[in-house]
């Protein structure tokens, strides 16, 4: 524990002793801080972006490009970590992230094309029940995803899409209207499919109860945790979640673009018969080779892998992984994440309470590491407020219309970030009332 529930003080002095009793705080070492042109590291608070490059990715992903230049095409069955079954040194500590048993979880692809290969197999609408149901301003590429498989099957997103939305004048979804949509129309949705956590607010949703409530109306139930994974605790396995998909380049740290991973529950995972796209690296290890014609699939979440993945990216995730289980269990990061968090908005209510509103729910239990702030007030813009941050060595992120985003990270964010980025707010804030 770093303190009881708080009382925060306000003095850098507090937030560096919070740093001094930190357990995870020489984790940050493991990781390469950007710096500003001054040389200075800079406030990183963009995790839920781009998490960061952890100093061993670089020798993991040497070692790969030199074992190719030493062995070309033996790499795939010589040395310790063959490229042959590379994805399969991943999976272990990817699913315990997650929540997964081994056999439930794979490193593959990338997160939208996880997400339509999981509703070619788990979206089979018929004239009784073709509904998806998603948030309302859903990550957009989630909203495409399931706009086009709706279409693809012949639907009307009119009729077959529906949106779960914030009551009038809040900007938050109450988890009863999600159950009250459920108990309303049921009957109709095929499938529903919502993030873990909300990308614009870091609101999070109650996975267990969606999905228990989904299942009782006959729905499948898919999660993007694209926001949650690495950020909060998931236990997809005893969820009864149907499936999940997310990406490694945020709170996973793996790098921009990198491979994605994807959860098939073991209820479906065996189940051989579920349509689905189908490509040799799925196929049954031991008769690959055999190059016949006809598709046998891997028993559970490998058997949805379409093609040999690139091991560059994979290695930059087992390093990644690596650090994970240095710095210990999720429970321990998601504690150090509420005090940051906590810590932060505690800081920005009390500093400059009357100049923002913070979108993200108040209850720690109700979000991961990121606080969404929009700038109320006619003396600056948000927008003006987070290029001034960028240009003093902030790095947060903008969404339109007029939210930052600002999520620091357990791994590697201190309390001094945390007050070094208040403190920069209320320079910005106090220059502009004296001009
Ligand atoms: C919630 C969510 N879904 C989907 C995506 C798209 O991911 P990708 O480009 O890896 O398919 C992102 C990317 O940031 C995301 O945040």
């Amino acid at each position: 524990m770093l303190t009881e529930a708080h009382p925060y003080e306000k003095g850098v002095d507090f937030a560096k002793r919070m740093d001094e009793r930190d357990p995870l705080a020489g984790v940050r070492k493991k990781f390469n801080i950007p710096t500003t042109a001054e040389g200075e590291p800079e406030i990183y608070l963009c995790g839920h972006s781009l998490g960061l490059q952890p100093k061993i990715a670089a020798d993991y992903v040497v070692a790969e490009l030199d074992k190719w230049r030493r062995l070309g095409v033996k790499g795939h069955f010589e040395g310790d970590l063959p490229w042959l079954p590379y994805h399969e040194f991943l999976t272990e500590p990817m699913a315990e992230l997650v929540g997964g048993e081994p056999g439930e979880v794979v490193a593959m692809n990338s997160l939208t094309v996880n997400l339509h290969l999981m509703m070619v197999s788990f979206y089979r609408p018929t004239r009784e029940r073709h509904k998806i149901l998603i948030e309302d301003h859903a990550f957009p590429s989630d909203h495409y995803a399931v706009e086009s498989q709706i279409m693809f099957h012949g639907y009307d997103p009119a009729e077959s899409l529906l949106l779960s939305k914030p009551r009038d004048g809040e900007m938050l979804i109450r988890n009863e209207d999600i159950c009250d949509i459920l108990e309303r129309d049921g009957e109709s949705i095929a499938l529903i499919m919502l993030p873990g956590v909300q990308y614009y607010t870091g609101q999070v949703f109650d996975m267990a109860e969606i999905t228990r409530l989904g299942h009782e109306k006959g729905c499948i139930v898919g999660f993007d945790l694209a926001h949650a994974a690495g950020n909060i605790p998931l236990s997809l396995h005893d969820w009864n979640v149907d499936f999940a998909v997310w990406c490694t380049y945020k709170y996973l740290n793996s790098g921009p673009g990198s491979v994605a991973a994807c959860f098939v529950h073991a209820r479906h995972g065996n189940n051989t018969d579920l349509p689905r796209f189908s490509g040799w690296w799925g196929h049954d290890k031991s008769s690959r080779f055999e190059m016949g014609p006809r598709f046998n699939p891997i028993h559970g979440a490998e058997g949805w892998q379409l093609s040999n993945p690139p091991i560059l990216s994979l290695a930059a995730i087992r390093a990644s992984l690596d650090v994970f289980r240095e710095a210990g269990c999720m429970r321990l990061l998601r504690e150090k994440s509420q005090h940051l968090t906590g810590y932060l908005e505690w800081l920005l209510t009390e500093e400059l309470g009357g100049k923002i509103e913070l979108i993200t729910p108040r209850d720690p239990d109700q979000r991961g590491c990121q606080l969404s702030l929009i700038v109320t007030g006619d003396a600056y813009s948000g927008k003006a407020l987070f290029e001034h941050l960028e240009a003093t060595g902030v790095t947060s992120d903008w969404r339109e219309p007029n939210v930052i985003r600002v999520a620091p990270a357990p791994l590697y964010n201190s309390f001094e970030d945390c007050h070094r980025f208040v403190e920069l707010f209320k320079d910005y804030d106090r220059d502009i009332a004296e001009r």
